[in-house]
């Protein structure tokens, strides 16, 4: 079932933000595209409707119209835009929002390799995001390990996303958000403190697809089946 809720992916005009919104999309969840520009948002949004259908409810706005709008924001911007955003839309961002957080701190933000991780003083970029929300403003980590590429294709995910956040409702919300990606499946990872762990697993993937052409994820074996559910 579709969450009645709409969700604003803010800087969702890149290929990860367009990826997780034409997933959701193709099965009726409404989303709103976020941009620092609304004819780039909205240009973006007719652009998953084309992929999904004049009935499919996504539509494009200017980041901050987008926070107003939703009280359920997935953040997809690059790591060096991230904390100058966060500042700009905190008077945007309403009280009880869940904020899921994707960025990583990729060392290709200040020049270096992609396959490399920034240290960031919080400990990752989803903790500086937690520094940097309103209050009462739930933060999560999760997507980090999903290829934008697949996302933007038509073939189900083979890939699990670990969802980490302090707030245990904000984990089961954006769990359930991740298992509507046909393929995916997505597992409780703990305190927002392991998005360190979720942001240098994507520094490794990146060079595991740049030395073998590839596009790889990841899947957690082991576990009992309720942790997949
Ligand atoms: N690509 C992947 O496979 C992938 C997978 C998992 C996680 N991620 C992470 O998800 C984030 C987005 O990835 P992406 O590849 O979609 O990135 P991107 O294309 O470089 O950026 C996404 C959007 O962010 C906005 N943006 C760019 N610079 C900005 C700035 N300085 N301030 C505010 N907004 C800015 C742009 O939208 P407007 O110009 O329209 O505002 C842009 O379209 C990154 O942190 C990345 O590490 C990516």
């Amino acid at each position: 079932m579709p969450d009645p809720r709409p969700i604003a992916i803010l800087g969702g005009t890149g290929p990860a933000g367009m990826g997780l919104a034409l997933r959701w999309a193709r099965v009726g969840e409404t989303v709103i595209l976020g941009s620092r520009d609304a004819q780039r948002a909205k240009e973006a949004a007719e652009k998953i409707k084309q992929k999904t259908g004049s009935e499919s409810r996504v539509s494009g706005m200017e980041n901050s119209a987008a926070c107003a709008a939703a009280d359920l924001l997935v953040l997809t911007v690059p790591f060096e835009g991230q904390a100058a955003l966060l500042k700009q839309l905190k008077p945007a961002i309403r009280a009880g929002s869940i904020l899921i957080d994707a960025t990583v701190a990729l060392a290709a933000s200040v020049g270096g390799r992609a396959s490399r991780t920034l240290g960031v003083w919080q400990g990752s970029a989803a903790q500086q995001a937690a520094e940097l929300v309103p209050k009462g403003v739930s933060v999560v980590a999760a997507f980090h390990n999903l290829s934008a590429e697949l996302l933007n294709g038509d073939e189900d995910l083979d890939c699990d996303v670990i969802v980490c956040s302090d707030d245990a409702n904000a984990i089961h919300v954006c769990r359930a958000l991740a298992a509507r990606i046909p393929g995916v499946r997505a597992i409780d990872g703990g305190k927002l403190e392991n998005a360190r762990v979720l942001e240098q697993i994507t520094a490794l993937l990146i060079g595991l697809n740049i030395r073998h052409k590839g596009h790889g994820g990841i899947r957690i074996t082991g576990l009992p089946p309720e942790a997949y559910r």
